[in-house]
């Protein structure tokens, strides 16, 4: 399992040019910070533009399609995103599944199309809140990351997001979050083997912030955070990181 935990924000649909000064400020505190993985997912009319200054952070897509190229008008293929300067793409975030429509074979058909470019993938999944007072939240998960995960583990990390959870400050109670990460350690070993899918980072989403980072990080099979609002700004972010390191 790698040591090092994966901090990602993920900008959603945020951010002007003027929020590159906190891009550049959140890079030059991780750089301090060697003992963590750090990296910004802004909108795509960003990616470039933080690319070219910041050094020490990862950049990446919040989408990508699925086909390499072709007449899917306003869509963007994993290979552009990546000539752009994107090294990663989330895929199947809880916002895409409600507001596209896409379902599991889509969001499968994505993380394969980022890895064919050699691209990493963040592939989220999680419950609602009716699916968590059924009771049955971790198999349900269960079966939705099974039927998301990319034929291979290259560079794949899995994001549990609940989505009751995200943007509402409300976070579920770390002995839920341990249960549900050992179930979802249990469908990648199952995919992948004993080792691959022991190497899958994955993350824990929703209302993160600089006062429950360490808390929820330091739950078993919690590899690092997938944070929304807290990152738009390096106040907000760097103490996830600090927490982290
Ligand atoms: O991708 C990030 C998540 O949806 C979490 O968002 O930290 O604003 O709750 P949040």
């Amino acid at each position: 399992m790698s040591q090092r935990y994966y901090i990602v924000g993920n900008w959603k649909m945020n951010g002007m040019r003027a929020a590159l000064s906190e891009a550049r400020a959140i890079d030059r505190a991780a750089q301090r910070l060697p003992k963590v993985e750090v990296a910004l997912a802004p909108p795509v009319t960003l990616i470039a533009a933080m690319r070219e200054s910041l050094n020490g952070i990862g950049v990446g897509a919040q989408n990508c399609h699925h086909a390499e190229k072709g007449a899917h008008t306003g869509d963007l293929a994993a290979s552009m995103l990546r000539e752009g300067g994107a090294d990663f793409v989330i895929v199947g975030h809880s916002e895409r599944r409600a507001d596209h429509n896409e379902t599991n074979e889509m969001v499968k058909a994505k993380a394969e199309a980022a890895q064919g470019v050699d691209m990493g993938v963040i592939l989220c999944v999680g419950e609602s809140e009716a699916e968590r007072d059924s009771g049955e939240a971790e198999e349900i998960v269960a079966r939705q990351l099974a039927a998301s995960l990319p034929d291979n583990a290259q560079r794949l990390s899995v994001a549990y997001e609940p989505i009751w959870a995200i943007g509402t400050g409300r976070v579920p109670q770390t002995g839920d979050v341990a249960k549900m990460h050992r179930r979802l350690r249990e469908v990648l070993v199952e995919k992948y083997g004993d080792e691959e899918g022991a190497e899958v980072r994955i993350l824990y989403g929703g209302s993160v912030k600089g006062e429950n980072a360490a808390e929820l990080l330091a739950v078993p099979e919690v590899g690092g955070a997938l944070v929304g609002g807290a990152s738009l700004t390096a106040d907000g972010f760097v103490p996830i990181v600090v927490a982290a390191s």
